[in-house]
C-alpha cells in the first residue's frame, strides 16, 4: 500500500488550544486517545495519539509564562509524557514510572528481567496535570511517551508532538514566522498489508515488554514519515522559511542533505551566531532550528532532502516545490542570534564518566541496567560539570533537565553542527564526547539514557540527583 514518494502534502499539525488563560499560566487539555488516521492514501492506521492526532498538536508556549498541561488517558496502556529538554520540575517530568494508569489496570511489576515493586512507581488514576514553569528560553522542544519499557512501542504508535516556545529576544530577529515556521517531526514507520503500523512487539497488548532477538540495534521503519505523511512535499513562497527539525524516530539518524540551510538553534535554542551547513545530521531525539531561502530558486523548481543515511525508499524524505513568488516579510538572518555563555572546561567542578556499552547481552550504563531506585551522580545545583560520555556502538545519548555544550568528540573540536546548548547528542561507535553540563532549575531526581527508544526499554538507562 506504499505510496510514491513526494505526492502527499505535507501536513502542518494543529497548534494546541488553551481552555483557560489567566494573568501567569495557560491550560490546555490533552486527551490520549485511540483514532484510525489516513496516512498512507486510501486506507486506514489505527494510531495512539494525544487528541487522537499523529504528531500530536503543536504547543506554542511563551518564555515566562507557565503551562498546565490536564492529560487524560483513554488508551488501554498507562502513559507519562516527558516534555524533552523542558526544564521541568521533577513531578511533572514524565519520570518512567511516574503513570497515568487506565481505570482498573494491573499495576506493572516487571520490568527487563528485573522485579518491580509497585512502591517504585507512582500512580495517577485515569488523568494528571503538568506543570511547565517555562522558565526557559525560546527552542524548539518536543513530547512524547516515556513509559517504562514500552517507550518505544507507544512513541511508534503515535505519541510525539512538537513543543515550541517563543520570547522576546527571538522575536526582534525578524525570523520568519506564522505559516513560514514550521515544525517538521521527522520519523519512520512500516505498515502490514493492512495498512496498520508493524512494529515487532512480544506482546501486542503491551503488558509485557520486549522486542524479538533481532531488533537489538533498534527498530526500523521502511516509509519515512514526516509530520505524519509518507515522503511529503510542501508548496513553498520564494522567501525564507524557518523549519524545526525534529528527529522523532526511534532509531533512524538522518543526514539531510540537497538543501543549504542556516541552522540557527539547536536543542536549547538560538546559537550565538548562524551556521551555514549544507547537510545536518540528527540523531534520535535531536533537533535543529534551520532556516532555508527559497528566493534564489524560480518558481517551479523542486528540491529535495534527501537521508544521506538512507538506502533505497529510505533515502527521500521531503520534497519543496517553489510554487509561488511572494514578498518576503522576514529580515535576513542576522549574523548575532542568542546569548549563548560559553563554558569553559575550567568551570566544571566534577567529572564523571558514562559508558554506554552491551554487556553480558544487555545495554548497560557503566555496566549497569537501569534501576529506577538507583541514581548515578549527584550533581549540585547551579554547577557545571564535565561528563564524558564512551560508547561501543552509536548511542543519542540525552540527559534531562540540565542542558550541556559539546567539548570535544574523541580528542577533536566538536563539530561545526554541536554548536549552542544541547540535551541529546549522538555518541558514534567507539566515540568518547565531552559535554559541560549546567545543573539549573530544580533540585531533585532526573534521568540520563540512550534515547534508541528500544535502547531505552532495554533499560539503557541511570538516574542522576541533583542536590
Ligand atoms: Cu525524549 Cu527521556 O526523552
Ligand atoms: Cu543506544
Amino acid at each position: 500500500p506504499v505510496p510514491p514518494a513526494f505526492k502527499v502534502p505535507l501536513p502542518i499539525p494543529q497548534v494546541a488550544r488553551t481552555v483557560r488563560r489567566d494573568d501567569t499560566t495557560d491550560y490546555y487539555e490533552v486527551v490520549q486517545k485511540v483514532a484510525r488516521v489516513e496516512i498512507l492514501p486510501g486506507s486506514r492506521t489505527t494510531i495512539w495519539g494525544y487528541d487522537g492526532t499523529f504528531p500530536g498538536p503543536t504547543f506554542r508556549a511563551r518564555a515566562g509564562r507557565k503551562v498546565v498541561v490536564t492529560v487524560r488517558n483513554e488508551l488501554p496502556v498507562p502513559t507519562s509524557t516527558h516534555l524533552h529538554g523542558g526544564v521541568t520540575p521533577p513531578d511533572s517530568d514524565g519520570f518512567p514510572t511516574d503513570l497515568v494508569v487506565p481505570a482498573g489496570y494491573p499495576v506493572h511489576t516487571r520490568h527487563a528481567g528485573m522485579a518491580m515493586k509497585p512502591s517504585d512507581y507512582t500512580i495517577h488514576d485515569r488523568t494528571r496535570d503538568y506543570v511547565y514553569p517555562m522558565t526557559q528560553r525560546a527552542a524548539t522542544l518536543w513530547y512524547h511517551d516515556h513509559r517504562m519499557d514500552f517507550s518505544a512501542p507507544q512513541v511508534w504508535r503515535g505519541l510525539a508532538g512538537a513543543f515550541l516556545v517563543g520570547d522576546n529576544d527571538e522575536d526582534r530577529l525578524g525570523l520568519p514566522t506564522g505559516d513560514k515556521d514550521i515544525p517538521l517531526l521527522i520519523c519512520d514507520r512500516s505498515f502490514d498489508a493492512h495498512g496498520e503500523f508493524r512494529y515487532p512487539e512480544l506482546d501486542s497488548t503491551l503488558t509485557n515488554p520486549g522486542v524479538t532477538d533481532d531488533y537489538m540495534s533498534g527498530v526500523f521503519g521502511d516509509v519515512i514519515l514526516v509530520n505524519g505523511a509518507p515522503w511529503p512535499v510542501l508548496d513553498v513562497a520564494n522567501t525564507r522559511y524557518r523549519f524545526r527539525l525534529i528527529n522523532g524516530s526511534n532509531a533512524r539518524r538522518y543526514q539531510l542533505t540537497g538543501l543549504p540551510l542556516t541552522q540557527i538553534g539547536s536543542d536549547g535554542g538560538l546559537l550565538a551566531a548562524p551556521v551555514r551547513l549544507d547537510a545536518v545530521t540528527l540523531a534520535p531525539g535531536e533537533r535543529y532550528d534551520v532556516v532555508v531561502d527559497f528566493s534564489g530558486y524560480p518558481v517551479g523548481t523542486e528540491l529535495t532532502w534527501t537521508n544521506a543515511l538512507g538506502d533505497g525508499r529510505t533515502r527521500d524524505v521531503l520534497r519543496f516545490r517553489v510554487a509561488r513568488a511572494e514578498r518576503d516579510a522576514s529580515s535576513p538572518v542576522p549574523a548575532t542570534l542568542g546569548s549563548v555563555p560559553v563554558l569553559r572546561r575550567e568551570d566544571a567542578v566534577a567529572t564523571r564518566q558514562f559508558d554506554f556499552r552491551l554487556q553480558g547481552g544487555r545495554w548497560t550504563i557503566n555496566g549497569q541496567p537501569y534501576d529506577p531506585s538507583g541514581s548515578l551522580a549527584a550533581p549540585k545545583l547551579d554547577t557545571v560539570e564535565l561528563w564524558r560520555f564512551t560508547s561501543d556502538f552509536h548511542h543519542p545519548v540525552h540527559v534531562h533537565l540540565a542542558q550541556f555544550q559539546v567539548l570535544s568528540r574523541t580528542g577533536r573540536k566538536p563539530e561545526e553542527s554541536d554548536g549552542g546548548w544541547k540535551d541529546t547528542v549522538d555518541i558514534r561507535p567507539y566515540g568518547v564526547v565531552e559535554v559541560l553540563v549546567r545543573f539549573a532549575g530544580y533540585k531533585g531526581r532526573y534521568m540520563l539514557h540512550c534515547h534508541n527508544l528500544e535502547h531505552e526499554d532495554m533499560a539503557m538507562m541511570a538516574n542522576f540527583d541533583v542536590v
